[in-house]
């Protein structure tokens, strides 16, 4: 499997009744590995999810180069959890997983009953229409389905941010497990700097106007540390400040390198051992979507309203 390399020299939005024609990127050049898992994050409407669009395919106006992961035969799967789960709410649960069943499956409904059991969900729920799913069941079914193509690329836009905590803390393990069994390329995008710490094993902040990658760290913590409060805290201190640093620091034209990425933090194995926030003690742990600091951590670590 080859890994994928973004390399975006601009992406302009045209002026549109009265808008003036924006450049939301500048250049971006990433290479991602083959099954990296990779958190991207900045302020919000720094053009995270534009990025995502032009990886998926769906916008198409944009100068530069990408590479997608092939298979030997020259074939590219790849899903995307947009920001909302955009079930087809006139379809059933199974309806929906429906349209992305491979051809020539024998046994369709044990397919369906599979793919839900993977998301940890019941075959009950096959059933029922996306309008009376709650939040969290609506992104398992999301994630069963974007799952079902078997992704080598999986595009991920905040698919935990409307999310309460409990639910929130659920999934995140569930998508850290998943992977670990399955390992493939993750993109996900996220403004909340303890996740991408529990997910990722690199952690790319844009930012600036046009955006550019600001910086670019493999994740300090070692795979076996991420749930860990006593090593996540510090980390996410430094990170936090390091990241609010490099967004305030005025910007220059070129791209600015902070590659580590071979600082020895990227072996190691893979976490999926998180703490539900659901769990015994009620609280989460990296995974658990709720920080042990709550209100000290939350004004540091949501990067989304930092200036630009
Ligand atoms: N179709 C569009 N036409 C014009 N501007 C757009 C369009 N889509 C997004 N933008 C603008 O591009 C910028 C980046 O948007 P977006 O990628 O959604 O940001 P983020 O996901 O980081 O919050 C925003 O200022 C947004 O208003
Ligand atoms: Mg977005």
């Amino acid at each position: 499997m080859t890994g994928c390399a973004i390399e975006i020299v601009e992406k302009r939005f045209p002026a549109v009744a009265g808008a003036p024609a924006r450049t939301v990127l500048g250049e971006i050049v990433l290479d991602l590995p083959a099954d990296q898992f990779v958190a991207v994050t900045g302020p919000s409407g720094c053009g995270k999810t534009t990025l995502l669009n032009i990886v998926a395919g769906l916008d198409l106006d944009w100068r530069g180069r990408l590479e997608l992961p092939r298979r030997p035969d020259g074939s590219v799967s790849l899903a995307y959890m947009f920001q909302t789960p955009r079930l087809l709410p006139w379809r059933t649960v199974a309806e929906n997983l429906a349209l992305v069943r491979p051809r020539g499956i024998a046994d369709p409904a044990g397919w369906i009953r599979r793919r839900l059991a993977a998301v940890g969900l019941d075959e009950g729920v096959a059933a029922v229409y996306p309008g009376r799913l709650s939040q969290g069941m609506s992104r398992r079914v999301a994630l069963a389905r974007a799952l079902a193509v078997e992704p080598d690329l999986l595009l991920m836009d905040e698919p935990f941010a409307s999310l309460d905590g409990a639910a929130a803390g659920q999934l995140r393990a569930l998508v850290a497990r998943l992977w670990r069994e399955r390992p493939m390329t993750v993109v996900l995008v996220t403004h909340d700097l303890r996740e991408a710490l529990g997910l990722a094993d690199r952690i790319v902040l844009l930012g600036g106007a046009p955006a550019r990658v600001l910086a670019d760290r493999a994740n300090p913590l070692p795979f076996n540390r991420r749930c860990d409060d006593d090593a996540v805290e510090p980390a996410l201190r430094a990170l936090a400040g390091r990241f609010a640093r490099e967004l305030n620091e005025p910007q220059t034209g070129g791209h600015h390198e902070d590659h580590d990425q071979d600082g020895g933090h990227l072996e190691g194995g893979r976490c999926g051992d998180f703490r539900s926030a659901a769990g015994a003690d009620g609280h989460g742990g990296v995974g658990g979507g709720r920080p042990c600091h709550p209100r000290q951590a939350a004004a540091r670590t949501d990067i989304r309203h930092q200036e630009r």
